[in-house]
């Protein structure tokens, strides 16, 4: 059934606005039962059975865990207490050093050297007492001299000696609304010093290597080494608990469906599944409106304002039409379960400014009988059941491709690249400050995508194996770059997607402006950071899509890889023209901040380019991250309205069948298992800007986005659900 809005805007509309608001997201703590089911943490949670403790004796050792825990904590908080670290150091002619120089641990145990390193010299009593012998920090090269009297160290009093390493462990802004940033330092390593070895002038600790946010060597995108014993960082405990919270309910019921397809799968069927998660949006309204979420209008509307958030491209003859694409199987590893045609859809904009669409076509195996990749059928409103057919082939290719493309690669891969620059580099800067809150526990959650996701549920979800999904997300990395990027352009009144992102981004451009006046100083006195963070994110950028050498791109596809070169240059807002750098023969996508190791030899373009990075990185990892995020429930909360992938079943027809053909839909283990994961990614966000959970957002940003609350409120944004960071 096709309703018309612009015909009947009153009650269509009020069902669609009371259902968004039914199925809207609230995230409130729901608050704890001794014998409430819970989990260890986000590693345990496994897209078969996670490790789930619902036992009450199991529940009741874990709590005396945690009590030990809390035990062991305060134990430390007292004995802090009882041996305060005095900051003052010794007096005394200082006629002795401790020297050496650390650099980040490398094949062969020679990295780069690390700059700024906060070190402290300590020495503790035969009654545990502490004293402060010295401290200082390493310099550009990584070498450090900390003088100290040497009279104070071997004291007898002296029980042992150890230099300290620090690091940043958060950024945090004080109650009293000051807007500059603080920073905790947590100890990263002890190096014990010999008493006895100090006899004067310079004790050498020589070269130390240091598992310091290194670069993963395996991986096919700029990642940080995360294995579960060694973390560069750590969930804060109010992320987890927030998870853990939400996601019982959720995985109680998967696991409930798992153990019912394995004992008794003929007395599970797809809508017992659905029924037994919350209600999403498209449900919603399908229960007052049967019908209408396969129509026409609300095809255009999703495509426009939706989770694809789609990329309308004018047709170059007939004004205010407009193509939309999603690119298929390619040239990527593929299984042969699943179909994943090219899709090109063209919308025609209604008076209302919404797109209503007025052909489909998709290229490529639409059954198992199909060979040829580059077979195209048309499908208009004029052929009735095949075109409801064609716009769900077309809501599937568009599924895959916003979750694998924009969410993962565009969203999480971009910001964990940012971030291991930024974590590396930026110690004294103050952009440290603007932008670590932003870049935090995306390298944590990004890891346990590559297990879940990954390497779990999409290759057997959809049509690209692992290496198909690896590789695909490192080229669309390769449309990623900080230079020239903007918002998406409004097409029409209705865009309003397109009008909030605008909106969010210049709230960015004026807290970034205000950051940059009020720290000016300091970014440019310690600009060799920025130099050392422009290095790294160029040194290990992927190289532009495309310019690595392609052995699987038969000429056949070289015509379709130019289209998506054009497609993806207006969707990602990248410029291939711009110059780019080289680097042993690959062309880096991400273009570079500075060359300059002083703020005084920088050209002064170099200061624009660090705003223009930082008011992008931030939009990365907190507005287009959301977007997508809590939306996914929304348009993938209902298995056969859409979802990753559709089977070719083993009907002539494929595909292209009606929606209650179950040899087509996802089976009844992928079915709840994408009902889990929507629900679960979509529910358990934590970590949101205006409620600042954890005192780590800048309070000017707050109050720049609460001064747009209702301009934000008129395009159907509520800022209370924007996230400060990509950690879900
Ligand atoms: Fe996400």
């Amino acid at each position: 059934m096709t309703v018309q809005t612009d015909t009947q805007p009153d009650p269509t509309r009020k069902i669609i606005e009371e259902c968004k608001r039914e199925t809207q997201i609230r995230y409130k703590s729901k608050g704890n039962t001794f014998f409430r089911a819970r989990m260890r943490g986000v590693n345990s949670i496994q897209v078969g059975k996670s490790k789930i403790i619902d036992s009450p004796l199991t529940i009741t050792l874990e709590w005396i865990f945690q009590k030990y825990r809390r035990l062991r904590k305060a134990q430390r908080r007292f004995a802090a207490e009882l041996f305060p670290r005095h900051p003052e150091l010794p007096v005394g002619h200082r006629d002795s050093r401790l020297v050496g120089r650390i650099v980040f641990a490398g094949d062969r145990g020679q990295g780069p050297p690390i700059h700024n390193l906060h070190l402290e010299f300590w020495g503790r009593t035969h009654w545990f007492a502490w004293r402060k012998i010295s401290e200082g920090r390493t310099d550009a090269k990584g070498c450090f001299a900390l003088p100290f009297p040497l009279r104070a160290a071997r004291n007898l009093s002296m029980r042992s000696l150890s230099l300290e390493i620090q690091k940043t462990t958060r950024v945090y802004f004080k109650d009293d609304g000051d807007d500059a940033p603080h920073f905790h330092f947590d100890l990263f390593k002890a190096i014990p010093v010999a008493k006895s070895d100090l006899i004067g002038l310079d004790y050498n600790l020589r070269t130390i290597p240091l598992d310091y946010w290194l670069y993963d060597p395996s991986a096919v995108t700029p990642r940080a080494v995360v294995d579960n014993s060694e973390s560069p960082e750590t969930y804060s405990q109010g992320r987890e608990d927030a998870l853990i919270e939400q996601i019982i309910p959720l995985e109680i019921t998967k696991i409930k469906h798992l153990k019912q397809i394995e004992l008794a799968p003929d007395t599970l069927t797809i809508e017992d599944i659905e029924n037994d998660y919350p209600l999403n949006l498209t449900r919603c309204i399908e229960k007052r409106l049967s019908g209408y979420t396969r129509g026409d209008d609300w095809f255009g509307e999703r495509m426009m304002n939706g989770m694809n958030r789609g990329s309308f491209v004018p047709d170059a003859a007939r004004p205010g039409h407009y193509w939309i694409r999603y690119f298929g199987v390619c040239w990527y590893d593929i299984n042969d379960l699943y179909a994943l045609p090219d899709v090109a859809i063209l919308f025609k904009l209604k008076d209302d400014g919404l797109p209503i669409p007025l052909e489909i076509r998709l290229t490529g195996k639409l059954s198992r009988s199909d060979h040829d990749p580059f077979h195209t059928r048309v499908f208009s409103p004029a052929d009735g059941d095949a075109w409801l057919q064609a716009k769900r082939v077309a809501r599937v290719t568009g599924a895959f491709c916003t979750e694998v493309e924009e969410h993962f690669a565009g969203t999480h891969l971009n910001t964990e690249q940012y971030a291991v620059a930024a974590y590396r580099n930026l110690r004294l800067n103050p952009v440290a400050g603007l932008l670590l809150p932003h870049l935090k526990e995306v390298s944590l959650i990004n890891h346990t995508a590559d297990k879940e996701l990954i390497g779990g549920y999409i290759p057997t979800a959809t049509a690209l194996t692992r290496a198909g999904l690896q590789q695909r997300t490192r080229d669309i990395l390769g449309l990623q770059d900080w230079r020239g990027w903007r918002p998406m352009e409004a097409i029409s009144p209705a865009h309003t997607c397109a009008k909030a992102e605008s909106l969010f981004w210049d709230v960015l451009g004026k807290y970034v402006d205000e950051f940059f006046r009020r720290h000016e100083d300091g970014i440019k006195r310690h600009w060799g950071e920025i130099q050392r963070f422009a290095d790294d994110l160029v040194t290990h950028s992927v190289p532009v899509f495309l310019t690595a050498p392609q052995d699987a791109v038969r000429p056949r596809y070289r015509e379709l890889a130019a289209e998506r070169l054009n497609y993806y240059s207006q969707q990602y807002e990248f410029d291939p023209h711009l110059p780019r750098e080289t680097i042993h023969g690959e062309l880096k996508t991400v273009s570079r901040i500075t060359t300059a190791s002083t703020y005084g030899a920088a050209p002064p373009l170099d200061w624009q380019n660090l705003k223009q990075a930082c008011r992008y990185i931030i939009m990365q990892a907190t507005y287009m991250h959301t977007w997508i995020n809590e939306h996914q429930y929304d348009d993938l909360g209902e298995v056969r309205y859409s979802c990753g992938g559709l089977r070719f079943g083993d009907r002539p027809s494929g595909i292209m069948a009606p929606e209650s053909d179950n040899d087509i839909a996802p089976d009844l283990t992928r079915s709840t298992q994408m009902l889990w994961f929507t629900n679960f990614l979509s529910r358990t966000e934590y970590g949101f800007i205006t409620r600042n959970e954890e005192r780590d957002v800048n309070p000017l940003l707050i109050r720049l986005l609460k001064e747009r609350c209702e301009e934000f409120k008129a395009l159907e944004v509520d800022i209370e659900a924007i996230e400060s960071r990509t950690n879900i």
